[in-house]
């Protein structure tokens, strides 16, 4: 059986993208609907509106759906790039210069961290996500601001950090992680829609350690882990941690 059967399909409803939608459906080897009933037994649906990919579950149906949201976060300056100030960027370090982020997501830690002026690639294993990522990305790449300073999108990797790293033709300065924790609450009234989706969607990441080793070797100096604040720290003590709202950097870095 595929990841996606009875979990996930393709809506497309109008005259548009219908092209595009199909072409989306068969790589994901998803149905394609031009209506929702009940008898559908998918809670997740892929869906090209105002010219963006939205991920929907069945409750965002008739609200709009999730994106990956291209704009600068609240508070980010609106320059390129903008000035690395805050405790993610102290994190990845004063010299770093080249990012891999292996657990992309909804590409928000990635996206702050290209306009940061970093020289970015992501990695993303999870098919949906990974599409929804490229939409993100072409959309960056057609803004006024990345045309007139000639820069391109972040590179791409479609697949298993685990396996990916070991691939890079060069070792990045930093390596950033941020996987999927267990919540400490059943509910938390304070996660965001994206990351609840995510997390129906995805489950946890249950190959950290894996991940945070494959990372350790492939480094040229540091490896970053994000994780919420009330989590161990993944690699052992680490050699520096910084602390932002609720979570924290922990810094490995390598001798
Ligand atoms: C918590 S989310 C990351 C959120 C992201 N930092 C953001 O700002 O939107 C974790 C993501 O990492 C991906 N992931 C976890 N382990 C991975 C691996 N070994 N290789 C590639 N992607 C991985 C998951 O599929 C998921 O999309």
């Amino acid at each position: 059986m595929h990841q996606y059967t009875g979990k996930l399909a393709v809506l497309h409803q109008g005259a548009e993208e219908k092209q595009r939608s199909q072409e989306l459906a068969d790589r994901l080897s998803v149905p394609l609907y031009e209506i929702i009933d009940k008898e559908c037994p998918e809670n997740f649906f892929l869906s090209w509106r105002e010219g963006c990919l939205k991920l929907l579950d069945r409750e965002l149906l008739k609200k709009g759906g999730l994106v990956v949201d291209i704009e600068p976060r609240n508070g980010e300056q609106r320059s390129w790039p903008a000035p690395k100030q805050d405790a993610l960027a102290h994190a990845l370090g004063r010299k770093t210069k080249t990012v891999v982020d292996a657990t992309t997501g909804w590409g928000q830690d990635s996206l702050h961290i290209f306009r940061m002026g970093y020289e970015l690639i992501c990695i993303e294993r999870s098919p949906v996500m990974a599409e929804l990522l490229a939409d993100g990305f072409n959309r960056l790449a057609e803004l006024d601001w990345m045309r007139n300073l000639q820069l391109r999108p972040p590179k791409l990797l479609k697949g298993n950090a685990i396996e990916l790293l070991a691939t890079l033709d060069t070792p990045p300065d930093c390596i950033y992680l941020d996987p999927m924790f267990p919540p400490k609450r059943k509910k938390s009234a304070l996660a965001k829609k994206s990351m609840v989706v995510l997390r129906d969607l995805l489950g946890d990441d249950h190959d950290k350690e894996q991940l945070f080793e494959a990372s350790v070797k492939a480094t040229g100096k540091r490896v970053v882990i994000k994780s919420p604040d009330y989590a161990e720290p993944l690699g052992g003590k680490p050699n520096e941690s910084y602390h932002g709202k609720l979570l924290r950097y922990d810094v490995y870095l390598k001798n």
